[in-house]
């Protein structure tokens, strides 16, 4: 569904990625891993278009993507749920969720959409009038995630969900990720917690200082001596 073709890209004319190749088919939860400042954000940062690439693809079902705009990205699908959660502080749940809709494609669908994203997280639906800065981090975390489907993803890719919330949060954010996978959707899974992505993602890739370091299902990424020397940073 989408390909990583030898990307190259970073920040002024300073490369971060070296020759990235990733893979994803339609309906698979694909985990990204790595240490700290590994490059994982900067790669979402490049299929979601605010990084542009140096050189390399981007392929969505075969079309090169490389030169098309943010903007343009969230209306073919490619939805990013941001590191940090970045929910609009002053503005209610509601009011968040609807943002996440606004693209031509999801605005006409955003009175049903909304119905599944609140059927999905009825936290959500208690809270909908509540300004999103006054949500605890896993309720942030719960509407980042909506937000990104009240566009309509076709491919969610998320960044770091299990960044700072208690276990509980994490074990309830994870299940949803596996309802959401359930429902068919495909996921790029962002995270530094290497056993909690194993048990999720069936395939993953090591990024070690911008580059792959290992890659393939979750237990050969598990059992490959390279994994933790890439967390390690050895
Ligand atoms: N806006 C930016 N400008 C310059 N360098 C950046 C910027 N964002 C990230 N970097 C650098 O890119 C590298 C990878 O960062 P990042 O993609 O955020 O890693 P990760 O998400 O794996 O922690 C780091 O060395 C970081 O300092
Ligand atoms: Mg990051």
């Amino acid at each position: 569904m989408l390909e990583v073709d030898g990307l190259v890209a970073g920040y002024g004319d300073i490369p971060i990625l070296r020759e990235v190749s990733v893979k994803l088919a339609p309906g698979e939860i694909v985990g990204l891993l790595g240490a700290n400042n590994a490059g994982k954000t900067t790669l979402i940062n490049s299929l979601s278009g605010i990084v542009k690439p140096m050189s390399g693809r981007i392929l969505l079902e075969g079309q090169d993507i490389s030169g098309t705009t943010a903007r343009q990205r969230v209306e073919l699908g490619i939805i990013q749920v941001p590191e940090g959660r970045l929910v609009f502080p002053e503005m209610s749940v509601r009011e968040n969720l609807l943002l996440g809709g606004f693209c031509d494609r999801a605005r006409p669908h955003r009175p049903r959409q909304m119905e599944k994203v609140l059927a999905l997280f009825p936290r959500l639906k208690e809270r909908l009038q509540q300004p999103a800065g006054t949500l605890s981090g896993g309720e942030q975390q719960m509407l980042a995630i909506g937000r990104g489907l009240m566009a309509e993803a076709r491919i969610l890719m998320l960044d770091e969900p299990s960044l700072g919330l208690s276990p509980l949060f994490v074990q309830h954010i994870f299940e949803i990720i596996d309802q959401l996978h359930k429902n068919g959707l495909t996921m790029l899974l962002v995270e530094q917690n290497l056993n909690l992505t194993l048990r999720h993602a069936r395939r993953c890739y090591v990024l070690e200082r911008g580059h792959i370091a290992v890659e393939g299902t979750a237990e050969v990424v598990r059992d490959d001596p390279r994994t933790r020397q890439a967390y390690l940073g050895l």
